[in-house]
């Protein structure tokens, strides 16, 4: 029997948003699931919605019944209730030393080759590994929300992780038909990091004045063929999150320009201006409120689209160049995870490597910001003329 047979028992330490969701699709891949949580109030939350996302299952085919999957699931206010799982997906506060201390606790209850794992997407997985004795068991298995929606899992490799562990766990996210992918422990991991300048860059041009948000928005859609703006996706997201995720992408790559937050969306979150779920964000969603019309202008468009899509295309170039994670998991991440229209380094290979790289430099010289370097691997691509992808 596999260490992760459906026999096995999987473990959930965080019963919120995304413990939740990641509960829910373990039961769905046929395993006996515990969630443990210190918060009785967040056990019954989570409990009450799934039902109701089961019931709309039920409705819709997708499953039998409701209790079909309930009743592989028990809710636990008790640590020991992990004792006998097989693998442990860690969902808690991104805080490191909470994180840390609830690692070291679940190691003295487990078996020895249970495989314990974090869904952190900020924290260091090595320093989240070295509170275990077995810290080759530990690993990073970063789900994104909504779980059970969303393909992309990105696995994580700690300094200290065994390999054997690692590959074992990206089959397990396979047959839990996810899209796993290979990341490097650093800071964003892969999707977290190659997409920064889709906000950032953005943002960038509106507080230059050479948009407003809903035009930049219109140009990103219309013409560049993404599912949603940077100012509505953001709104979306919730600027308390968003902006915490850059400000600690920048932080932790020792403050390196690319990835520095701004004071427009600093100041949003301060206003308590946090999206949608505040009515008002960098749109205003009072009922009845106006909506800015876009300047439908074509030629802005594609030069909004071009800037913002060379400093991503820059980024994964880099990723790939750091070894970050592999070409095809890169572009994997970034259709499966943020939904691209196409993967990055297939769309460098359509422009040209000379073009992004032009339009780069032109960025660079303008502004001489290293915000606008480009990557080593882009520069050398450009003057090979070689392709990424084929
Ligand atoms: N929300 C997202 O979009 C998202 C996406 C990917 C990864 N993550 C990561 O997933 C983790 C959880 O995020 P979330 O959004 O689900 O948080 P959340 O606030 O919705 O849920 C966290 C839960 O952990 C519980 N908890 C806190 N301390 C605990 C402890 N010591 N022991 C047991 N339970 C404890 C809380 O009671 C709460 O129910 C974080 O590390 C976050 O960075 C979040």
């Amino acid at each position: 029997m596999s260490r992760f047979s459906t026999d096995s028992i999987v473990g959930i330490i965080g019963a919120g948003a995304m413990g939740s969701g990641i509960a829910q699709v373990a039961a769905m891949a046929g395993h006996n699931v515990v969630v443990y949580d210190t918060n009785a109030v967040a056990l019954g939350n989570s409990k009450d919605k799934l039902e109701k996302i089961l019931n709309r299952l039920v409705e819709k085919g997708k499953i039998e019944s409701v209790e079909s999957i309930t009743s592989k699931i028990i809710y636990a206010a008790n640590l020991s209730a992990l004792e006998d799982c097989s693998l442990i997906i860690e969902a808690i506060i991104e805080n490191l030393d909470i994180k840390k201390k609830v690692f070291a606790d679940v190691e003295a209850i487990v078996s020895d080759d249970c495989v314990i794992a974090t869904n952190t997407s900020s924290l260091s997985v090595t320093s989240i590994a070295a509170a275990c004795n077995k810290a080759e068991r530990v690993l990073g298995l970063h789900f994104f929300n909504p779980a059970p929606l969303m393909a992309l899992v990105e696995v994580v490799p700690a300094v200290q992780s065994d390999d054997a562990i690692v590959q074992e766990c990206k089959a397990l996210m396979s047959s839990w038909k996810k899209v796993p992918v290979i990341a490097k422990d650093t800071p964003g991991f892969i999707v977290n990091r190659v997409a920064r300048p889709f906000y950032g860059e953005a943002i960038r041009m509106m507080e230059e004045g050479i948009a407003d948000a809903a035009t930049i928005d219109w140009a990103m859609t219309e013409a560049g063929g993404f599912r949603m703006g940077p100012f509505t996706l953001t709104d979306y997201i919730g600027h308390d999150v968003n902006y915490v995720v850059t400000e600690t992408v920048f932080e932790s790559f020792f403050y390196d320009p690319r990835y520095k937050p701004s004071f427009s969306q600093k100041r949003l979150l301060e206003a308590g201006w946090l999206g949608r779920k505040t009515g008002r964000g960098f749109f205003n969603y009072a009922e009845g409120a106006a909506q800015p019309e876009p300047n439908k202008d074509t030629v802005l468009a594609n030069n909004i689209v071009a800037r913002v899509v060379v400093m991503l295309i820059n980024e994964a170039v880099d990723a790939l160049h750091l070894n970050i994670a592999s070409a095809e998991d890169l572009e994997l991440a970034m259709t499966k995870g943020v939904n691209y229209p196409k993967g990055l380094l297939v769309w460098c290979d359509e422009w040209g490597a000379d073009k992004v790289l032009n339009i780069l430099d032109g960025l660079y010289n303008e502004y001489h910001e290293d915000r606008y370097r480009a990557s080593a691997l882009l520069r050398k691509a450009a003057a090979n003329g070689s392709k990424f992808m084929s």
